[in-house]
């Protein structure tokens, strides 16, 4: 690392956790490519909207995590990769035949056959939160919609959906709940523990009986074409399932508290329904769930913006940066709802781009339509500054928490 190197404790701070675009502002002016160091690990982070999007596309900058260097099993120890040794980690052509075969899953006949089925999950929770004039719209909807979509996708038994709910959420909030590191590191590693058993199980239980979902059509085109090893399905399978419910929970509730403090924007919203599908795009691009990509590794040494990075470094695409660049975006702090300023980088982009971004689409605009059309009056029960959030340096941007009435 640099002698300039920014302590992740001057970044990460509470006000970070609240607001972190001024920070990435002034990244972007005072140093656009800038070393990090942190307790997890020492990074460069890329900020501007240009470099970002070459990066995501720089085959200099590798996915494979558990490969050369093994980054991941140094940072994440050695059951982490029964788990996460998946596409999204994983460079062409081994990504290319994982991605491949997963993506029959995404077919868009396949999707739009689900609609209906989402719209009556949606409908059912929204059901329960009417007659109560308040709710946490993360405990109450965001949360549990986009995990009982992915359950039913995959085929996860009802009953047991709720356990691995709270297991997932055990990784989600690692690092929000004031205990000390080392109790919060064997906390997640006792969830990762647990859903690897899980997951290991359905496959054996979907190999024995099979069903109408993704995990028994992946064992299916495993068997018959050997495409995919046992480890493989299971952590494709893990892939799933986490992707497929934690940035759709978190997007939806930054989306609602974007909305209820930007009270014109929520009033052409719910008078235009039909920006919706435009609308979702915007508020992704203002306030997104994955504010830096997952790692990547310099294969060799790279310059940035006259910033050299060493072979061997982590890289961080900070997204959320990138997606408040002025150079591409009008007065980027100002959230739009008829912006129409080219695509943001909110589902990434290149090889790695969002696999389930149909999927996505779906669940915000049914849950967020649904909340608009049945929730009059609604409004935050405390400020936005004081709701609990994901802590600072937690890889993802979400709420804990999100008080409503109505
Ligand atoms: C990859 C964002 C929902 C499945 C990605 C990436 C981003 C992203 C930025 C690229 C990460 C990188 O390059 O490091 C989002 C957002 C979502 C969302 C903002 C919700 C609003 C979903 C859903 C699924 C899903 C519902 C479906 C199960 C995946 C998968 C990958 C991925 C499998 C890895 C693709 C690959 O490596 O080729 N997502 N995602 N995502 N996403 Fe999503």
């Amino acid at each position: 690392m640099t002698d300039q190197a920014v302590p992740a404790a001057d970044l990460y701070t509470d006000e970070f956790a609240v607001d972190p675009y001024p920070a990435f502002a002034k990244m972007r002016t005072d140093s656009p490519v800038c070393p990090v160091t942190s307790p997890r690990f020492d990074s460069f982070l890329i900020t501007r909207f240009d470099d970002a999007k070459a990066a995501l596309t720089d085959p200099r900058l590798s996915k494979d995590l558990y490969g050369p260097g093994q980054h991941f099993l140094r940072i994440f120890g050695p059951n982490s990769e029964g788990l996460n040794k998946n596409m999204l980690n994983s460079d062409p052509p081994e990504h290319s035949r994982l991605r491949q075969i997963t993506s029959r899953a995404f077919a868009p006949r396949r999707l739009e056959a689900l609609r209906p089925r989402v719209a009556q999950i949606v409908a059912e929770l929204v059901d329960r939160i009417v007659p109560r004039g308040e709710a946490d719209l993360m405990r109450d909807f965001a949360i549990p919609l986009p995990m009982m979509v992915i359950g039913e996708l995959l085929g996860i038994p009802t009953r047991d959906r709720e356990r691995v709910l709270d297991w997932t959420q055990v990784i989600r909030e690692s690092g929000s709940s004031g205990r000390p590191p080392a109790v919060e590191k064997a906390a997640v590693q006792e969830a990762q523990a647990w859903l690897h058993g899980y997951l290991t199980d359905l496959v054996t239980a979907k190999r024995a009986e099979p069903g109408d979902d993704m995990v028994s059509m992946l064992i299916a085109a495993c068997d018959e074409e050997g495409v995919l090893s046992e480890r493989e399905l299971v952590s494709t399978t893990f892939l799933l399932l986490f992707a497929g419910h934690q940035t759709t929970a978190d997007f939806m509730g930054n989306a609602m508290v974007a909305l209820l403090t930007n009270p014109d924007q929520l009033d052409l919203l719910r008078k235009t329904p039909e920006l919706l599908p435009h609308a979702i795009e915007e508020l992704l691009r203002f306030d997104g769930p994955l504010p830096v990509a997952s790692p990547r590794i310099a294969t060799e040494d790279l310059e940035y913006q006259g910033v050299r990075i060493p072979e061997g470094s982590i890289v961080g695409v900070v997204i959320n940066s990138a997606n408040h660049d002025p150079e591409h975006f009008e007065d980027p702090d100002r959230l739009d709802l008829r912006r129409d300023r080219g695509p943001h980088l909110g589902f990434g982009h290149g090889v790695h781009y969002c696999l389930g971004v149909s999927l996505a689409r779906m669940e915000a605009q049914l849950g967020i339509g649904a909340l608009l059309r049945r929730l009059p009056g609604l409004r935050l029960a405390k400020p936005a500054e004081e709701l609990r959030r994901l802590p600072a340096a937690s890889p993802f941007r979400g709420l804990i928490e999100l008080p409503v009435r109505f």
